[in-house]
């Protein structure tokens, strides 16, 4: 009779044993330059393709057929990064997202700031700010009350130098931040913060920030403008100039992920570091949810963090990565020459 510790022992790791093999009946784990590990798991999770010489229809239905243990290791890795497979386009980008069969979330019926175009029906470019230009980390559209439960990214092109997309598991940085600064922590989670940008009448491509009223909120006029902003129970305040700030309700900083496990799930990071053009102050950008601010200090530990934990991916053309848009953070460094990094959203939990 085998003990029930050991039973349990040995049927988690003939799991274990079963995702690694059933994966490299297409695709083998390696190691990828700056890779993380957090007790044993590493971070992201990098799959190259064993099959060199298979077609993308076969890549599609064995990516379809290992969905689940794949979605599973994603849970636990935070984003695994696919290289080596075969795609080109956006359009076999597209399939290789739809082997997934998840629901879609749209660019168009999000709030993101950022301005992009569609390639193709669930496809878009990455934010179009200028290659000088650093994203900060954040979570996607966590300064809105939507956001998407994935993303997939798609290096079409790399850049001559730089334009790695950084990645940093947000579970981590809440852990290490709560050892370093608790009473910030507790402020969080307590208050929530309020964002506040402001937005053009017409998009504005050289800035992070520059997605035009119009398009972040599929009204057509001021009053469809203010019905939308209404019913997500925003503040508005109407500038001369045409351009529109806003005030987003009190949001989470802090969320439940999984098994007890919580994550520093928010854009204070990026709203701190970066929302800065010609609309927009970093200083105006954030508050805690009853108005109070956010000190500098504290922000200070978070961004020293975020960098110490953050692994760089480095593009080259073909490579897919998707990414946990709950556990894990994202940005993009920025680059010499030309990049084309194009991105695909998911909806859910
Ligand atoms: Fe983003």
């Amino acid at each position: 009779m085998i003990p029930l510790f050991f039973a349990t022992q040995l049927l988690t790791n003939s799991i274990q044993f079963t995702i690694e093999v059933s994966v490299n009946s297409f695709a083998q784990k390696f190691n990828v330059s700056g890779q993380q590990d957090f007790a044993g798991v590493e971070f992201p999770l990098a799959l190259v393709n064993s099959k060199k010489d298979a077609l993308l229809p076969e890549i599609l239905s064995k990516l379809a057929l290992h969905r689940d243990e794949l979605l599973k290791q994603l849970s636990t890795h935070g984003a695994i990064l696919f290289r080596g497979f075969p795609l080109v386009t956006a359009e076999d980008f597209d399939q290789f997202i739809s082997a997934f069969d998840l629901p879609n979330f749209t660019y168009s019926e999000s709030l993101s700031n950022a301005v992009r175009t569609n390639r193709t029906e669930k496809v878009f470019t990455a934010n179009e700010a200028p290659a000088s230009v650093s994203i900060f980390l954040h979570h996607e559209m966590a300064q809105t009350p939507v956001y998407p439960a994935k993303l997939f990214f798609f290096c079409e092109q790399a850049a001559n130098s730089g334009g790695a997309t950084p990645l940093c598991r947000s579970d981590i940085l809440l852990d290490r931040l709560k050892e370093l600064d608790p009473e910030f922590v507790s402020l969080c989670e307590g208050l929530g913060v309020r964002y506040s940008n402001t937005m053009p009448e017409l998009d504005d491509a050289e800035s992070g920030q520059g997605r035009s009223w119009h398009s972040t909120l599929s009204a057509e006029s001021k009053e469809a403008a203010e019905f939308k902003l209404q019913e997500l129970g925003y503040a508005w305040e109407w500038l001369g100039s045409g351009d529109l700030r806003v005030t987003s309700p009190i949001l989470p900083a802090v969320k439940d992920f999984a098994n007890g496990r919580k994550v520093f799930f928010n854009q204070l990071i990026a709203a701190f570091r970066g929302w800065k053009d010609s609309r927009n102050e970093k200083s105006r950008a954030i508050t805690f949810g009853d108005g109070s601010e956010i000190s500098l200090k504290s922000m200070t530990s978070v961004i020293a963090l975020s960098d110490e934990l953050s692994f760089d991916l480095p593009w080259q053309a073909g490579d897919v990565a998707l990414v946990d848009n709950y556990l894990v953070m994202h940005g993009r460094r920025p680059y010499e020459g030309q990049r084309r990094v194009l991105a695909s959203l998911v909806a859910g939990r």
